[in-house]
């Protein structure tokens, strides 16, 4: 096929494909035409996405698409913020499902960044739809946009990752003044968390944390599992809105089977603390679309 041939053989971007497009892709010699001459896939869904370098970017919600699982995991959250004290969520999905991408969303959903803000409303559909009302009501945003802090889990401290993500936003300096998994660390980083919250009248702070069970694996090796309770509590009862969420890829009682007994013990405490907003759900699988 020419180059011109290809290049009027591609539907116009967006538009669904016609016969006419598949006619007009199709070799001289009548063969059918190969599928990548008719289909691109968009950049961004060709590979994982990552929270915290994908967030803050309109073009990391192009073509995604709200369906029902992740409405659904967004309307409960919302459900438990307007009408109760439980602040702290868990997402539980297979692996590829849309976790990242969703909350990709949901922090754009809430940025400080009013076009970033827009796009994601578009994108999750809550522009207009009126069971968006929930939805709307707790993730609502003033100019200033809510504190987000995008974290993802490595074999390491949740603690010390939280504090990076506090000291580059607010300035905090909890790293410098504090050693790692010293207890003060973990107080100073609750404290910033709260009173950041409280200082923001219409706004809130979220704090989402992809690929939780890497910092779960990573308690296995000495890493406090009390903070997780604490992180609920404070989360729960501060002034404020304190929003968390952690992404994982089974539930927390799972990863709680594959870890040592004393760990797996402090873990049945935190679990009732945490509202896991889509176990066994998860979040729909979804394949390539034309663009
Ligand atoms: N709702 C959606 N609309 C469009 N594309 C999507 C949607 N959900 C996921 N994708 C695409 O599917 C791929 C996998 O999504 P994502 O990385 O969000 O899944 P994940 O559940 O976080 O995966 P992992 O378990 O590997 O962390 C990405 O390329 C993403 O762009
Ligand atoms: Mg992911």
């Amino acid at each position: 096929m020419s180059k011109g041939a290809s290049s009027t053989a591609m539907p116009r971007k967006g538009q669904p494909l016609s016969l006419k497009d598949l006619q007009r892709a199709a070799s001289p010699s009548g063969n059918v035409p190969r599928l990548s001459s008719v289909v691109t896939l968009a950049r961004q869904f060709q590979r994982a996405v990552r929270l915290d370098a994908d967030y803050g970017s309109v073009d990391a919600l192009k073509g995604y698409v709200c369906q029902g699982t992740a409405r659904n995991v967004l309307e409960t959250m919302s459900r438990q913020i307007v009408h109760t004290r439980q602040r702290a969520f868990t997402w539980t999905g297979p692996f590829g499902g849309g976790k990242s991408s969703l909350a990709v969303g949901l922090c754009s959903l809430v940025s400080p960044d009013r076009i970033v803000r827009q796009a994601a409303s578009m994108a999750l559909s809550f522009a207009t739809a009126e069971s968006a009302s929930d939805v709307t009501r707790a993730f609502s945003a003033s100019k200033t946009g809510w504190l987000v802090l995008p974290v993802v889990g490595h074999r390491g401290s949740v603690v010390d990752a939280i504090a990076a993500e506090l000291d580059r936003h607010v300035g905090s300096s909890i790293l410098r003044k504090t050693k790692s998994k010293s207890r003060q660390r973990t107080a100073l980083v609750l404290q910033e968390l709260a009173q950041q919250a409280g200082s923001r009248r219409s706004d809130g702070v979220l704090l989402c944390i992809d690929e939780l069970g890497k910092f779960l694996e990573a308690a296995a090796d000495g890493d406090d599992i009390y903070f997780y309770q604490e992180l609920a509590d404070v989360a729960g009862r501060c002034d404020g809105k304190l929003v968390v969420v952690g992404i994982l890829h089974q539930s927390f009682e799972q990863y709680a089977n594959r870890l040592g007994s004393e760990v797996r013990d402090e873990w049945r405490k935190v679990h009732p603390r945490v509202h896991q907003a889509c176990q066994g759900a998860g979040v729909e699988r979804r394949g390539p679309t034309a663009p």
